[in-house]
């Protein structure tokens, strides 16, 4: 059978709905966007919880409000809340549950938005758009009779089926694309930087593609032109690559580019 719900109001933020009877004032402050603070994980020890109930009949949020909706007092309350407090409705916002509709003010004190001790697992919904995405990627190999490029073969492909336009690739990767490409039987793993640049190709399928951290800045070269200082935060390396004038030299033992 469902359980009964209740209007829950929070104060100052206004933030209200209604909230599975049961429910305690810290449980319903999340469900509602609220975060109350909590430190010692709602064990009752560290009194950072406490909240006011008000008593009254509100018009302006339709509701009445009674500290009797909430759950019996606990033992454990009169720790942290006087004998005044709790006069003026104050409660641990752990131990007390809901039991009826609630109009609940908060103190600055007990307003977390820097922590959340949360007991149980929740669902978090993250729109997932990273900058670098990967793409597999086959194509046909040349013929006479549809003998283009391979890198238009790819961007071709990639229009198609990705909807991928006006694609751009660093003259580094595009060395490396047609041993990449045969290597892969025509099958590659293509790597796109802002839906705009190919930046990365490897033969075959590759599924695991792991994240990375780095900064970018841009500083003048001393040969004309600019290089961007890649700092990689995995490695704590600078990498370089220089526009303008000229490339650096490349070596082919180590993988890289020389910029010494
Ligand atoms: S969360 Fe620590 S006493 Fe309520």
């Amino acid at each position: 059978m469902d359980k009964k719900q209740y209007m829950v109001i929070f104060q100052p933020s206004s933030r209200r709905g209604l909230v599975d009877e049961g429910t305690n004032l810290i449980e319903a402050s999340r469900q509602l966007g609220v975060d109350i603070e909590a430190l010692c994980g709602e064990k009752k020890v560290c009194g950072k919880c406490k909240v006011r109930i008000e008593e009254g009949s509100f018009e302006k949020f339709g509701i009445t409000s009674s500290r009797s909706h909430a759950s019996e007092w606990q033992e454990e309350e009169n720790k942290f809340v006087t004998p005044a407090q709790k006069k003026e409705g104050f409660r641990l916002a752990c131990v007390a549950k809901v039991q009826g509709d609630l109009l609940v003010f908060v103190p600055e004190e007990a307003r977390a938005g820097k922590q959340i001790v949360s007991k149980a697992a929740r669902d978090i919904h993250i729109d997932w758009n990273p900058a670098v995405k990967q793409y597999y990627v086959q194509v046909v190999g040349p013929t006479f009779e549809e003998p283009s490029g391979d890198f238009e073969r790819i961007c071709a492909e990639l229009e198609r089926n990705c909807g991928l336009k006006n694609l751009n690739i660093d003259w580094y990767t595009l060395r490396k694309l047609p041993r990449r490409q045969r290597d892969g039987n025509w099958g590659v793993t293509v790597a796109v930087w802002m839906d705009h640049e190919i930046v990365r190709v490897l033969p075959g399928k590759v599924e695991d593609c792991y994240g990375n951290c780095s900064r970018v800045f841009v500083q003048p070269s001393n040969h004309g032109g600019h290089q961007d200082c890649v700092h990689d935060e995995s490695t704590m390396q600078v990498r370089r690559r220089r526009h303008g004038p000229y490339h650096l030299p490349y070596d082919e033992s180590q993988g890289t580019r020389n910029h010494e």
